[in-house]
């Protein structure tokens, strides 16, 4: 028998279908509460909201736990590659061999960007921060492939937006740091695969022989996979809303590259770098710091810290600790600021203010240290996130699109005035 909740408003009930998940997480179901009863919920923030169902990503906060389509991150880390992973999350299944051949494939020869898009750059201002050139960018192509304007297009005309997309997210992106160092644009390298192809971009130059570091290209692999996709997080969730009213794919993966550009969500890496700067500068004492992230009149956060689902560990970061400790090993990174990442971590573990709020090193922690020493620069870690989050973006859209989601629209409890007449100017006090 399906299971109901009872909800007793002014003395009347109301039952609520309970909807179960295939890993046992519980809702209700709201859908008809308002028509019902005149009550909506209020959830400020969707802390407890469940948005939509999905087949894509399972995230178990308690327990550490993250898989896409039912594979953990941990093996897919070990055995995939980020091509391998994107398809999954996609398509729903691992490809089969030729399945393979074709994404990967028609991912190397989209790689080139219209040649007019390039005069873009001379526009945007030298210091233009990446992330806002490469939002604009990706809603710039929708006005080179109009046909994406189609809110109902064929098949295969999706599957080529999206094949569109990754190739050449990496263009865009490397164009972007090459346009704030002022050097020549590097044409991609189809040889070459996905992440070398991306550190060929940004590192090479006309000038000189640049060979790819295959241990970078492996690392950078690894951290896109990582970020591959999240669930219903601030960005994923702006994606499905977006969509939800039928703008075109570009524009709406666009809104979800701004959603993550804020600091509380993928910025989040670049001001881990930024805050371990300032207390280098400050005298590195990371204890004063820590203090300052507990007092509550002071608006400082420890950057990389905490999680809206995670309360035991970020899985993510986990995984990217014990591979950065062997990064930073084989590169020979001598990093000042890593010492004093590490003693933050330290402290912050051993402190009952972060083990009572379940505040732990979160994606962003490790990943922005490892960016930096990659030779990454700072404002480009979240570009780098955005690349690896492109995929579960597309996936969520997908799904969103071919389960006819309606289009999102929340209410509100209204604590505004009541209505009031209209004071001319010369009678205002
Ligand atoms: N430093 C100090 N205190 C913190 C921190 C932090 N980093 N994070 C949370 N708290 C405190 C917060 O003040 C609150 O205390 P109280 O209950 O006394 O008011 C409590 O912990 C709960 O925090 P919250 O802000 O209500 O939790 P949330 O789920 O709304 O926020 C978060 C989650 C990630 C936005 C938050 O932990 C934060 O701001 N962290 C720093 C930014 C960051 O690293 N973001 C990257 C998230 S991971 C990448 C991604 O998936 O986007």
């Amino acid at each position: 028998m399906d299971k109901k909740a009872e909800l007793k408003i002014d003395g009347e009930t109301y039952y609520l279908p309970v909807v179960e998940g295939t890993e046992q997480e519980r809702g209700l179901d709201i859908s008809k509460l308002r028509a019902e009863s005149g009550c909506i919920t209020l959830d400020i923030g969707y802390k407890n909201t469940g948005s939509t169902k999905s087949d894509i990503t399972f995230i178990n906060g308690e327990e550490g736990i993250l898989r896409y389509r039912g594979y953990s991150i941990e093996e897919l880390c070990e055995k995939s590659n980020f091509i391998e992973v994107a398809y999954l999350l996609i398509y729903g299944e691992l490809p089969t061999k030729e399945q393979y051949d074709e994404f990967e494939n028609d991912i190397r020869r989209h790689t080139i960007i219209h040649e007019d898009l390039k005069h873009y750059y001379d526009a945007y201002p030298q210091r233009a921060h990446p992330m806002g050139v490469l939002a604009s960018m990706v809603s710039s192509l929708s006005l080179y492939y109009p046909e994406s304007l189609d809110p109902n297009p064929p098949e295969d005309q999706i599957d080529r937006h999206i094949r569109r997309l990754i190739a050449k997210i990496t263009t865009i992106a490397a164009q972007s740091y090459k346009n704030s160092m002022g050097h020549p644009m590097m044409y991609p390298d189809n040889k070459l695969n996905y992440a070398e192809n991306f550190l060929h971009m940004m590192f090479a130059l006309p000038t000189e022989n640049y060979e790819v570091n295959p241990t970078l290209a492996r690392a950078l692999d690894m951290l896109l996979i990582l970020h591959a996709d999240h669930e219903q997080n601030c960005s994923a969730s702006t994606v499905r809303m977006v969509g939800s009213s039928q703008a075109n794919i570009y524009a709406t993966i666009s809104a979800g590259i701004s959603a993550l550009w804020g600091p509380l969500h993928g910025g989040a890496n670049q001001a881990v770098i930024e805050m371990l700067e300032k207390i280098k500068e400050d005298g590195g004492d990371s204890k004063k710091w820590i203090e300052k992230a507990k007092d509550k009149d002071d608006p400082f956060r420890l950057m990389g810290f905490g999680h809206r689902v995670y309360k035991n560990f970020d899985p993510r970061a986990k995984i990217i600790k014990s591979e950065c400790d062997k990064v930073l090993a084989e590169l020979n990174v001598n990093e000042p600021i890593l010492e004093i990442a590490k003693e933050l971590e330290e402290h912050a573990l051993s402190d009952d203010y972060f083990a009572e709020k379940k505040l732990y090193p979160n994606v962003d922690f490790y990943s922005g240290i490892m960016y930096k020493a990659m030779g990454i620069p700072t404002e480009m870690f979240t570009v780098l996130f955005a690349i690896g989050r492109l995929p579960g973006w597309i996936a969520q859209w997908k799904e969103m699109r071919e389960g006819k989601e309606p289009i999102n629209r929340p209410r509100q409890i209204y604590t505004g005035y009541n209505e009031r007449s209209y004071n001319p100017i010369d009678k205002r006090s």
